[in-house]
């Protein structure tokens, strides 16, 4: 819903920044450069996030970032977290970790996007492959939805499917024997709306329940990590990462991990408060670009709701 999210865009932008100020123990003057997304997205929220950023940009004198959303999410698996002895877990301070760079292909999953990127160097990168049609995250939600479970159905499908059986039914593993880097997960959700056409009231007994749970989840997994590691395989990178929402399921961390052990190939996974779209990365990639002294975005440059991830770097 576009013009409400534009609304809560509105309402929250300057509460959010005051708040994150607060949070880092920090005040407007000692900002080294602002930044903000400027595509692709809803056009009112990047246009609101941007000329928030850019006024301030302005107003302080300082470089002003405009950012490629799917090229921050190639560096959040490189974020990592301070361990803070007095506070709660997960509370420490965020820092990259480029030390450890390595050229990797990356993974990115989640509602809007499922994404193979061949990363070659910082801030030096090329799209692989996309989804012709439905990304991964998509998928998961709207088979949720045809067992009745609610939005967004991916963290409770991961859930059910912890006690479920994953061979119990036999799903579609799509495009993972094409050679190629696309996916498509539009069919698979077409095969569980007939099988559940097929098996009628099957959803409503709670272990079928999982099982079917836990079989889908089985066959988006498996595709993703078989189509990641081939891709990972044939460019012969060190490392692969992942992030985006569904970066978040047990099941793809587990598959994952389990896969990279066994070929001598390093895996970076965000972490899972890091997978879902989230500021940090944002502005991790915006330091990265003043560190490596690349131009920064003109004070009045355009939102560009259909910003292609080729386009983003230099
Ligand atoms: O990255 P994200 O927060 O937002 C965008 O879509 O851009 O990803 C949200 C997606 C939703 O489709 C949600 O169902 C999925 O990530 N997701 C999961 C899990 N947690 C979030 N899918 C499967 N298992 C999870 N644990
Ligand atoms: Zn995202």
């Amino acid at each position: 819903m576009p013009e409400l999210a534009a609304r809560e865009h509105l309402r929250l932008c300057q509460p959010v920044i005051r708040s994150a100020l607060q949070e880092a123990k920090t005040s407007p003057d000692e900002l080294d450069a602002l930044a903000a997304t400027r595509g692709p997205g809803l056009p009112n929220a990047l246009m609101i996030g941007c000329r928030a950023a850019q006024a301030m940009a302005f107003a302080l004198r300082r470089p002003f970032f405009g950012i490629h959303h799917h090229e921050a999410h190639l560096y959040s698996p490189w974020v990592t977290r301070a361990i803070d002895p007095g506070g709660a877990a997960g509370s420490g301070a965020l820092q990259a970790d480029f030390e450890h760079f390595q050229p990797n292909v990356s993974l990115i999953v989640s509602g809007g996007h499922t994404l193979l990127v061949h990363v070659r160097a910082e801030l030096e990168h090329q799209p692989l492959g996309s989804t012709l049609d439905d990304a991964a995250g998509e998928c998961f939600d709207k088979v949720a939805k045809l067992i009745g479970l609610p939005y967004p159905g991916g963290p409770e499908m991961d859930r059910l499917a912890g006690d479920g059986n994953s061979r119990a039914y036999e799903f579609p593993r799509p495009l993972l024997r094409d050679p190629g880097d696309d996916f498509s997960f539009a069919g698979l959700k077409t095969s569980v709306r007939y099988f559940l056409q097929r098996h009628p009231g099957l959803a409503d007994d709670p272990q079928k329940r999982c099982d079917l749970c836990a079989s889908v989840q089985a066959a988006i997994v498996e595709t993703l990590v078989g189509k990641t590691l081939r891709a990972a395989q044939r460019l012969k990178v060190p490392c692969v990462t992942a992030s985006g929402g569904v970066t978040c399921n047990r099941a793809l961390r587990r598959q994952l991990t389990d896969a990279y052990a066994q070929c001598g190939i390093t895996l970076r996974l965000a972490e899972p408060s890091l997978c879902t779209d989230n500021a940090a990365m944002i502005g991790l990639l915006a330091e990265r670009k003043l560190l490596h002294a690349s131009p920064p975005s003109s004070l009045d440059a355009e939102i560009d709701p259909g910003w292609s991830l080729a386009t983003a770097s230099p």
